[in-house]
């Protein structure tokens, strides 16, 4: 079973970063089901390490996209968005190092955070991208 379903009130309004978001989640259901099916460690790793790749891809799509519509909540996005790098850096490290065994509780975490932040952060571009007429 999926940990998270993407559906329209997920929706931003723009195509390129709505893809993105449905492809983190559906790489958080593949780390998810991965250890469902204890998978192990190494296939669990591979699958963290291209998502935090495809992460930082969106992080930067979606900066670029409010630099160039003058998004006054900008800077206080983009500490959220560095408050995550910071996290995912620390979680890589110690994943490649072995010291760390990657539980359901970090896929959890995942869910979470990127549920909220779409919610949440995402969701205040959304009315100026719309009237900026970007879809
Ligand atoms: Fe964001
Ligand atoms: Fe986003």
């Amino acid at each position: 079973m999926a940990i998270m379903l993407w559906n329209s009130t997920y929706s931003v309004g723009v195509r390129e970063l709505d893809d993105q978001h449905k492809g983190l989640i559906h790489m958080i259901n593949e780390m998810h089901y991965a250890m469902n099916q204890d998978k192990g460690q190494e296939a669990i790793s591979s699958i963290v390490e291209q998502m935090f790749d495809y992460m930082e891809t969106h992080f930067s799509t979606e900066e670029a996209y409010l630099q160039k519509f003058g998004d006054p909540t900008l800077p206080a996005h983009q500490r959220q968005h560095e408050e995550f790098r910071g996290k995912a850096r620390d979680l890589r490290q110690r994943v490649r190092q072995q010291e760390f065994i990657l539980s359901f509780e970090i896929v959890q975490f995942l869910s979470d955070w990127l549920q909220n932040h779409i919610m949440v952060t995402d969701m205040k571009y959304a009315s100026l991208l719309a009237q900026k007429g970007v879809h």
